[in-house]
């Protein structure tokens, strides 16, 4: 029986179509299942969404549709968009299908039954952006990042996953199964994580349920909670693996979601298959190791410059912008460029550099000019060699070793170092040519024999080549294989199979070429031209500042009597029939308040919840709408323009004095 591989994309949130990182990804799990197809491997490749949890919540509150509508109309983009890039994705996961639900409900009573998942009471500080409890350490990191906002202290009734008693366990796993995150760099990330300076008793046991959304999957027999998104998510590598392609082969992920798939992912999966009898505090079974994924190989990110792209910022790069340059060309870009691991920065005019050296010059033009040679000096049939010299039998050997080692590091991920080792080759077979002068041997009656044997390598040559990209450039090596000649499709060739010296069959065709040649100037003049016309419109002139005259003069001590406090937004709500009113609970550090603001002119409820606020705290309470509020936000605005909520510094804390 055949090997078996199993590859997986992480599933994308449908909160945002597909972007460059997606496109990367799932590109690069394409290329590795294509290659392994015809290393004669059986692949089983998934793709999928990943369509509950708060962030999907909110995007769809904010569009004003359910967060199944959103995810329906989201998710034809990425199968549109991989359809678009001849991905062989084997299936397509989506977490809200019936199938998925089941299996993360019957696991979560599992391991509930086996007492790895409990109930309990927690407190902590909450990520809004990462949908995940921080420790404090990470909360002291996000506060240095001037990302305090994103912080919320919850306190919520919650069902835990006992990951504090996988610690042993997982430390053994990346201390004996160094493959089991690739590259090792960011294996060692994930053990300082784990295990900071090898000292045990670091993992808390992880929250996996919530009661303060409802759009996930509803805990059985308890449903005020839904299964924790993470949780959720990451089954569906469970529950659409194919019958027989347990456990995971490669499972790529970016490097900001290694710690989901390298500590908790793994952890859930030894819950789920270890038996009585197992002693967690002792050594990791080899069994168990055999049924966790062999490999996350964790890539690095694309940036624009030094920065990370962010919608926010607007330097998004979207397949569409790339894709006009042809698909292969895009797959060959990704794969050539980036080192699996390491973060690459991106530019138009590096990608369009990029296509031009090796597409349109490197392979089109040794494709074009062997081809053209052929036709020209031998009616399109492929001659035979008769003797070969001391250069025929070194470029032969170089040609062998390239092959060789292209595969080699193919087979391990290493698509940027297979292609630049393969374009060293092919700028080698141009030297030969130049060298070899065919176009004076043709001139020359008693050097055909010769003419044959250069024409016959640079044959084999390209059909090799053709054989080895078509993971890459489905397509193109396509096209290529035909010209040589050559009949059905590339991707059923077997690398094992490959005979270099095999008889061509027919005649070779005339040149298609593989790749046009970009004009750069050109295409720099239209994107600067369509960014121009992106470019948010210059602002309306500002109004002229409508602000009453100054208030009378007060002493200090007046003044003094104000007692105005860091305040943190715990919860926001509209206030039902008023235009302005937000309801919010705001902790001031000694205490959580419920205060009314009329700042809805300039912020929605989800935009409070996580924000520090400047409280005047010993206000009386007064009752708005029917409300009780206790207290007032500090805001700035004139009489024209929407309120501006006095912001404290990040590392504020809820309940310092304002003076
Ligand atoms: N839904 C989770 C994954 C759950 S898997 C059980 C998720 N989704 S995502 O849509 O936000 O991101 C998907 C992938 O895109 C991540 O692997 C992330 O690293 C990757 N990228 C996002 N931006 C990227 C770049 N700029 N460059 C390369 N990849 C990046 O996370």
């Amino acid at each position: 029986m055949s090997e078996r591989c199993y590859i997986t994309t992480p599933i994308y949130y449908v909160n945002d179509r597909p972007h460059i990182g997606h496109t990367y990804t799932t590109v690069l799990a394409d290329v590795m299942a294509r290659h392994r197809r015809m290393m004669g491997e059986e692949v089983y490749f998934l793709t999928g969404t990943d369509e509950h949890g708060q962030k999907i919540e909110k995007a769809a509150a904010a569009r004003g549709i359910t967060p199944k509508a959103l995810a329906d109309e989201v998710v034809p983009n990425f199968e549109t968009m991989w359809k678009r890039m001849e991905i062989t994705n084997d299936h397509f996961v989506r977490t809200t299908h019936a199938a998925h639900k089941a299996v993360v409900q019957a696991k979560f009573l599992e391991l509930l039954a086996s007492g790895d998942i409990f109930k309990a009471t927690y407190k902590g500080l909450y990520s809004v952006s990462d949908e995940a409890y921080v420790t404090e350490t990470q909360a002291k990191e996000m506060q240095a990042q001037g990302l305090a906002h994103q912080l919320v202290e919850l306190e919520e009734e919650s069902y835990f996953f006992r990951l504090s008693a996988y610690e042993n366990w997982l430390i053994q796993l990346y201390e004996k199964y160094p493959e089991f995150v690739q590259p090792e760099f960011r294996l060692n990330e994930v053990k300082q994580f784990v295990a900071p300076g090898g000292a045990l008793g670091n993992l808390q046991d992880l929250s996996i349920s919530r009661t303060s959304i409802t759009w996930g999957i509803p805990v059985p027999g308890d449903e005020k909670h839904v299964v924790y998104v993470w949780f959720d998510a990451l089954l569906n590598y469970l529950s659409a693996c194919r019958e027989g392609f347990w456990p995971p082969t490669f499972q790529l992920v970016g490097k900001d979601i290694l710690r989901f798939h390298a500590i908790y992912w793994p952890a859930f999966l030894m819950a789920m298959h270890r038996q009585d009898g197992d002693d967690l505090q002792g050594e990791l079974p080899a069994r168990i190791r055999e049924l966790l994924p062999r490999t996350i190989l964790a890539h690095g990110w694309w940036l624009m410059g030094e920065d990370k792209m962010s919608k926010s910022k607007g330097n998004v790069v979207r397949p569409d912008q790339l894709l006009k340059f042809g698909n292969d060309a895009v797959r060959f870009f990704f794969m050539r460029e980036m080192t699996v691991g390491l973060d690459r920065s991106f530019s138009f005019e590096g990608f369009m550099d990029r296509l031009n050296a090796d597409l349109a010059n490197g392979l089109g033009n040794l494709a074009s000019r062997t081809l053209s040679m052929l036709i020209r000096y031998r009616e399109g049939r492929v001659p035979v060699p008769a003797t070969l010299d001391a250069m025929d039998l070194e470029i032969l050997e170089t040609g062998r070793l390239a092959a060789s080692a292209y595969l080699e590091k193919a087979a391990a991920n290493d698509f940027h170092g297979a292609l630049e080792g393969l374009w060293t080759y092919l700028r080698q077979l141009d030297g030969y040519i130049v060298k070899a002068e065919p176009w004076k041997l043709a001139k020359d009656e008693g050097a055909q024999a010769k003419l044959d044997t250069v024409l016959c390598l640079l044959y084999r040559a390209l059909r090799a080549t053709a054989v080895l990209l078509a993971p890459v450039m489905p397509a193109m090596a396509q096209t290529l294989w035909k010209g040589l000649g050559q009949s059905g499709a590339v991707a059923d060739q077997r690398f094992a199979g490959l005979d270099y010296d095999a008889p061509a069959p027919g005649p070779v065709a005339a040149p298609e070429p593989l790749f046009q040649r970009i004009d750069k100037e050109t295409v720099m003049t239209e994107l600067d031209a369509a960014s121009a016309a992106a470019a948010p419109a210059a602002p309306a002139a500002e109004l002229p500042l409508d602000v009453p005259p100054l208030r009378e003069v007060v002493d200090y001590d007046t003044f003094a009597k104000t007692d105005l406090r860091v305040g943190l937004v715990l919860t926001a709500e509209a206030v039902p029939k008023s235009k302005k009113l937000i309801k919010m609970t705001v902790d001031i550090g000694f205490e959580t308040r419920t205060i009314l603001g009329g700042i809805a002119t300039g912020y929605t409820p989800e935009e409070l919840v996580g924000r520090k606020v400047v409280v005047v705290a010993n206000l009386a309470p007064r009752a708005l709408m029917g409300i009780e509020s206790h207290g007032m936000l500090l805001a700035a605005s004139d009489n024209n323009s929407k309120p501006y909520l006095v912001a404290p510094p990040a590392d504020a804390r809820p309940g310092f004095i304002v003076k």
